[in-house]
């Protein structure tokens, strides 16, 4: 298969993480016989220092130019530091899932075995939690209408859905729903917000194309304490773009780590695929960032973009493998235990680059 894919590191370890991930799509290809063409492009700080603008146009239409992207991370806390800068490395992201109108934002809460114990959530809640988000990515107050009145003293930032918007991720949830155990949890706050009303009107229609799914409605705070609560009781979690974002960064605990959620966010075009985690300034430049978010996101890749399952299906199980083996990076690391071994970005790189030759030996003979 040859395929042309933009790699779009962005600021901060968004760099150090998609180098990894980067070096898995390359083993692949070798692996399995594929021709993958890479090109770079920039966005966020980074371009906005070189171009002054988050998104460049030469990036986009870059973009719109491939068969799937492989995104890092943007930001840098020059930005968040002073709320007065017009332009800033966030707003490069939200144009690039608008223009290409990435509108189902898909998150798997993946938990590996080998990290039931790096989670701060006991590991008998935790055990055979499997969940898949689907998180609405361009509506919500990310993309109504925003400003300041009364001289600046008032700020607003409109909550609106189409019913479009909602339908076509509905259809998204309750298809995925299918090939897992048939539930569907519908999350919005339709106890006070208008938005949330049509959005729990659309859901109930568009459920009844699918007999065979159950399908539940929660307040997005309930939502929020009984993911911790009982994990397990959750299949495909649908929602809107703002509670998707905040209840993705909680699950991503049940996963042990924001450093292992990755995610794929497809619409009627290209893929873009990234690890959940932001550019970590805290952390940039000293090589302990965890690359699995990244790597993981390039299975999605292959599978959702590519249609590459056993390519898919192989880097999940070099994951599961480098994890056996015992190498983690701080952030998923067990105190507790003294086999795991401390590994920097790029050796937990080479550990997956590794087990990826070594699962496919039989094959390549
Ligand atoms: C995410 C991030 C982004 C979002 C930021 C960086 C704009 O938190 O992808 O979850 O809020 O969508
Ligand atoms: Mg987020």
């Amino acid at each position: 298969m040859k395929k042309k894919i933009i790699i779009l590191p962005g600021d901060g370890i968004g760099k150090e993480v998609t180098a990894e991930g980067k070096r898995v799509l390359e083993k692949i290809a070798e692996i399995f016989d594929h021709t993958f063409e890479f090109e770079e492009a920039v966005i966020g700080h980074d371009a906005i220092e070189s171009t002054g603008q988050s998104l460049p146009d030469e990036t986009l239409s870059k973009l719109r130019n491939c068969d799937a992207i492989l995104f890092g991370a943007v930001g840098h806390p020059k930005y968040d530091n002073d709320p007065t800068l017009k332009v800033r490395p966030e707003q490069g992201l939200l144009k690039m899932r608008k223009e290409l109108g990435l509108y189902a934002n898909l998150r798997p809460i993946r938990l590996f075995d080998e990290l039931l114990e790096s989670s701060s959530i006991k590991a008998e809640i935790l055990r055979g939690a499997d969940i898949l988000f689907f998180r609405e990515l361009t509506g919500d107050v990310y993309f109504g209408e925003k400003g300041r009145k009364d001289d600046g003293r008032t700020a607003y930032d409109v909550m609106i859905y189409h019913r479009y918007e909602i339908e076509r991720i509905a259809h998204k949830a309750f298809q995925a729903a299918c090939t897992r155990k048939r539930k569907v949890t519908s999350v919005d706050k339709a106890n006070v917000l208008e938005s949330s009303r049509l959005w729990r009107e659309t859901v109930q229609e568009i459920s009844k194309q699918y007999a065979d799914v159950t399908l539940e409605h929660l307040f997005v705070d309930s939502a929020a304490m009984k993911l911790i609560q009982n994990p397990r009781s959750f299949d495909v979690i649908l929602t809107g773009n703002l509670f998707g974002d905040i209840l993705t960064d909680e699950a991503s605990q049940i996963a042990g780590s924001m450093g292992m959620l990755a995610s794929a966010s497809v619409g009627d075009t290209v893929g873009l695929y990234e690890p959940i985690h932001g550019s970590a300034h805290d952390i940039t430049g000293k090589g302990i960032a965890n690359p699995l978010a990244s790597i993981l996101s390039v299975a999605l890749l292959l599978d959702i973009s590519f249609g590459l399952k056993e390519e898919a299906d192989t880097v999940i199980k070099a994951v599961e493998q480098t994890l056996k083996a015992g190498f983690r990076t701080v952030d998923i690391a067990n105190p507790k235990t003294v086999k795991e071994k401390i590994v920097n970005t790029q050796t937990m790189g080479n550990c997956v680059l590794k087990q990826l030759s070594m699962i496919n030996e039989p094959i390549s003979q």
